[in-house]
This record gives C-alpha cells, structure tokens and sequence, in this order.
C-alpha cells in the first residue's frame, strides 16, 4: 500500500486533476465532504489530506511515502525528502513587497519583515547582507505592513490582486514557486515499484 498526502488548498484541485489524467481514480477525493483519508484497494493507494506543511511533517516521520507540495513549502524545510518530479501547478511567485513609496533597501537600520516563510526569509536577507528582524505571520501577511508591524513582506504572489488590493507592491520578484512530489527516502527503495510507476505516470501527464 503507498500512501500520499494531498495538499488541502489551492494546489488540491490541479493535483487531483493531474492525477486523474494519469489514470489514478480520484472520484472519492473530489466528492469528499469532511473526510481526511481514502483507500483506492484497486491501486492500492491510500491518500490523505493534510496542511502542507504537516505533508512535510509525516514524509520525515516516514508515515507517508509521497507528498504533493509546493516549492515554497520546501524551501522552508529540512529537506530530509528527495524532490522527484515538478509538477508544474499551482504555479507562484515568492516575492518581497512593500507599501507603495516605501524604499525598503534605502532605509538606515533596522528592517522588520512580515512573513510565512521565516527560514527562507533569512536566507534571503543574508544572501543581501541585511540583518532583518523576521516576525512570523501565519496568514494575510499583506495586513502586517499596513497595521504598522513590519516594513515589508516576503509572501507568495499569484495573481498580485491581494497585493494591488492592499497598496502593496513588489520590490523583488525572488523565485518562481511550482507543485512538486516530493518521496520519503526509505519508501524510496522499498516501495520503488509503484513510486517508479507514479513518477511515469504523472511525467508523461505534465509533459504532454
Ligand atoms: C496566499 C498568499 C497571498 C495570496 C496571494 O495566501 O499568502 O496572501 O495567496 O495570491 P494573489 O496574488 O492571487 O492575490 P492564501 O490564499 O494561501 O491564504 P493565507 O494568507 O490565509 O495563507
């Protein structure tokens, strides 16, 4: 039995789609109501629908054998994973942004960052030679610059609308973010068959 965590969100519904159009029958997953785990005893899959960063959370624990995550979630991990496959949705970009007129990189001192992405922010930051003090935000992060709790952000963009809504705008667009599979290292070699047999399947769907 493999299993694999779907992301609940915004990446759920083109990751499910794809897996369908790889042959995979997802008819229970699309008409859940409130149930979190599904067993295909055809396939032999069980999926389970997780928070992405908890999909992160149980590949490490070995609990799940593949995940369906975004490179923005990666990036903010361990990396105790491999990384097989870009799936090539739920495509976005991870951008710093800032109140129109505010020139974060002219300022003097001291930066206060708003952010989701507390590891990768770091990085960022220290890959400019700028000591940031980051502020974890766990959603709407575009509210945190404008109550006056940060200077700017690093966020996900996708369309811009909740920046352009909020008289936010992009100061550097730093990296494209896309879906990725992502394979517990054991499972990876004792469940090789059907995970080979999955990264075929999915391939051929996103290549074609
Ligand atoms: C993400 C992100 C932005 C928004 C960007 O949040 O954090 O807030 O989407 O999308 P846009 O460019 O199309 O406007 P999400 O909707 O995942 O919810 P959250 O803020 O509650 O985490």
């Amino acid at each position: 039995m493999l299993t694999i965590a779907l992301t609940k969100g915004r990446i759920e519904e083109p990751v499910v789609n794809l897996l369908d159009q790889a042959g995979y029958g997802m008819a229970n997953v699309r008409n859940k109501k409130r149930e979190l785990i599904f067993n295909d005893e055809h396939q032999a899959i069980r999926y389970c629908l997780v928070k992405a960063a908890d999909s992160v959370t149980y590949i490490n624990q070995g609990a799940v054998d593949v995940a369906f995550v975004g490179s923005d979630v990666i990036a903010e991990s361990d990396r105790t994973f491999y990384e097989v496959l870009d799936l090539n949705v739920g495509r976005c970009d991870f951008v710093l942004a800032a109140p129109k007129g505010v020139d974060l990189f002219a300022r003097d001192g001291h930066l206060k960052i708003g952010t989701k992405y507390p590891e990768f922010t770091k990085q960022y930051f220290q890959g400019k030679g700028y000591d940031v003090e980051i502020i974890k935000i766990e959603g709407s992060v575009e509210l945190s610059p404008l109550i006056g709790v940060v200077d700017g952000i690093i966020d996900i963009m996708e369309t811009g609308n909740t920046l352009r809504q909020n008289g936010l705008v992009v100061v550097d667009n730093i990296q494209p973010v896309s879906t990725r599979m992502i394979v517990n290292t054991a499972s990876f070699r004792t469940k090789s068959g059907a995970i080979s047999e999955l990264i075929e399947r999915l391939g051929g769907v996103v290549n074609a």
